[in-house]
């Protein structure tokens, strides 16, 4: 089976490990900063939300709201109020993931929803960029800029947009990250 992202092709059959068309758009992600002017089509907007809402949640009480930002004074404004994310002023869009405080795994669940979120655009060839979130000071800033209930609070940014460029950093290579069984040292 081909599957066409924007720019790139995948191919999939045959070799189920090689050759994985869901493992090869996970791996093939990384953040992306710098974005086309180009619009991200609606209609993918409203299957890459769809795909958010299908995140595993605790108790399945999917505790969260998810803003979709298009407006660019509004991009701006976002943008102005981060400490690390000021490239959101430039991106064709921008998700916030708003999580239910009242909910104990709030932010858990809205962080399955935001990789969920990133996944999805990457499997129609949108970059994106997980911008915090929960922990910085500007989260209420931002919830109130765009009149969220204060009952949420805003867990992440998704800036997004087909790539004009991104920097591929370096993993961890699985051997020195897992263990099996019970942990040794070497
Ligand atoms: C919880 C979280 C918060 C992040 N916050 C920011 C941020 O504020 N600004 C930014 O440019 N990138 C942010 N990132 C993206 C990381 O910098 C990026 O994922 C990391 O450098 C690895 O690069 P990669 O995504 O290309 O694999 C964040 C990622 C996570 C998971």
């Amino acid at each position: 089976m081909w599957l066409h992202t924007k720019d790139t092709f995948f191919f999939s059959g045959g070799d189920a490990i090689s050759m994985n068309v869901g493992t090869t758009i996970i791996k093939s992600r990384h953040s992306v900063r710098k974005y086309k002017p180009a619009p991200i089509e609606e209609v993918v907007i409203r299957d890459v939300l769809e795909c958010a809402r299908h995140a595993p949640t605790a108790m399945n009480l999917q505790p969260w709201l998810f803003g979709v930002i298009r407006d660019r004074e509004l991009l701006k404004k976002i943008a102005g109020l981060t400490d690390h994310g000021k490239f959101i002023a430039d991106a064709a869009a921008c998700f916030a993931v708003c999580g239910e405080r009242k909910a104990k795994y709030y932010l858990e669940d809205c962080c399955a929803a935001t990789e969920t979120l990133i996944l999805a655009l990457q499997a129609y060839g949108v970059g994106s960029c997980w911008v915090a979130g929960e922990k910085k000071e500007y989260a209420e800033d931002v919830r109130i800029l765009l009149k969220v209930p204060k009952e949420y609070t805003l867990v992440s940014l998704v800036p997004a947009g087909y790539p004009a460029d991104l920097t591929i950093q370096k993993k961890k290579e699985v051997d020195l990250t897992v263990f099996y069984e019970i942990y040794k040292e070497e």
